[in-house]
């Protein structure tokens, strides 16, 4: 808690170009999120050093990535919107928490096997304490609350298990977390092979939707989009996970639940659904599109954004800091 509300943590990483599975997996619940809770929102540049980056474009995607936080509807006067790596406790606290996670845990994380088979050439120690550093992230700001895709679960597990841990040797200085998985879009798959989820680290461009694609393209992916030969718009996990995959965003966009949608379109081709299916999710990301548009006009109110946010986090990271320094017995400083 902080004040009278619970505290909500989330972040998303500035790395390659953001899909409508990010969008509508995390940012579109953080904004329905945001009036109920504390909320801290990170754009987690650290994380991303964990694959080679180019320094620029790196430091150019954060803050376009923290721009799309504010341009999704986010406030940033009421929402803390800021980057890991100006708050330090992100790093101090990670390196606590390593001493308190199992190299056991770690090799069973799916994420850190499949990225380590994708970057093969380059498999750090930052990549497999990765976990740990998202659980820093998230203990840092005693978060009742993360809402994360499927895709973060097991992370979002560990993360409780090293609270537990620590708590069961130390009292109650960790708030244990509660995952939050939206109802739709919990997982967007590849338009390309649906039993793979939309990433942005594909290789085929047709195979996800960027948040930053025009309308023309937008279109034009979901026209190529992979279905079946059934021609019926069911929901039909096993014989049509496309078309699934289809309806999950669509409602996603629109608010119509799947018994609707499958209602609306029947008796229609699969080409009049996949022509609904773009609009709605053009009309969702035209709003977006135009606002960091404004945003990028903007620089000095960004800049004060990312000034007083970072000192907003910083100040609350502090109060946990302390006391987990404290807690294992590193030596009060003397002021
Ligand atoms: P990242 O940057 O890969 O993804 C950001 C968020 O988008 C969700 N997501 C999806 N949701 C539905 N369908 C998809 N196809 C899809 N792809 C991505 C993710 O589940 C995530 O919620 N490790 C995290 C970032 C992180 C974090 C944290 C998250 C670092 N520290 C603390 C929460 C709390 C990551 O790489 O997410």
């Amino acid at each position: 808690m902080l004040g009278d509300k619970k505290v909500l943590f989330s972040g998303m990483q500035a790395t390659g170009n953001l899909t409508l599975g990010n969008y509508l997996g995390a940012l579109k619940n953080w904004v329905t999120l945001s009036d109920e809770y504390e909320c801290f929102y990170s754009v987690v540049d650290m994380h991303s050093i964990t694959v080679r980056q180019d320094p620029a474009e790196l430091r150019n995607r954060a803050r376009r990535l923290l721009m799309l936080y504010i341009a999704a509807g986010l406030d940033p006067e009421k929402n803390c919107i800021y980057f890991q790596s100006h708050v330090s406790g992100h790093a101090e606290l990670a390196w606590i928490l390593n001493c308190y996670t199992y190299m056991g845990e770690l090799s069973r994380m799916t994420q850190f096997k499949d990225k380590s088979a994708k970057h093969a050439d380059n498999i750090n120690a930052g990549l497999f304490t990765y976990p740990v550093l998202m659980a820093a992230d998230i203990l840092l700001y005693q978060a009742d609350v993360v809402p994360v895709g499927i895709d973060q679960m097991q992370h979002l597990e560990l993360t409780r298990d090293i609270a537990q841990r620590f708590n069961s040797i130390y009292g109650d200085v960790f708030t244990v977390p509660e995952p939050y998985i939206g109802k739709v879009g919990a997982k967007i798959m590849s338009l390309q092979d649906p039993s793979k989820k939309m990433s942005k680290s594909d290789e085929n461009p047709n195979a996800s939707i960027y948040l930053m694609d025009d309308p023309d393209t937008i279109m034009r992916k979901f026209k190529r989009a992979v279905t079946d030969s059934e021609g019926a718009v069911r929901y039909d996990e096993e014989r049509q996970p496309g078309i699934c995959n289809l309806i999950d965003i669509y409602c996603a966009c629109t608010g119509h639940t799947a018994d609707e949608t499958v209602a609306e379109f029947e008796g229609k081709g699969y080409g009049d659904f996949k022509t609904a299916v773009g609009e709605s999710v053009v009309s969702v990301l035209r709003p977006l599109h135009s606002k960091m548009e404004d945003l990028a006009k903007n620089k000095d109110y960004i800049d004060r954004v990312i000034k007083d946010n970072a000192e907003k986090a910083q100040y609350a990271a502090g109060k946990t800091l302390r006391k987990v320094q404290k807690k294992v017995g590193f030596p009060e400083k003397i002021r």
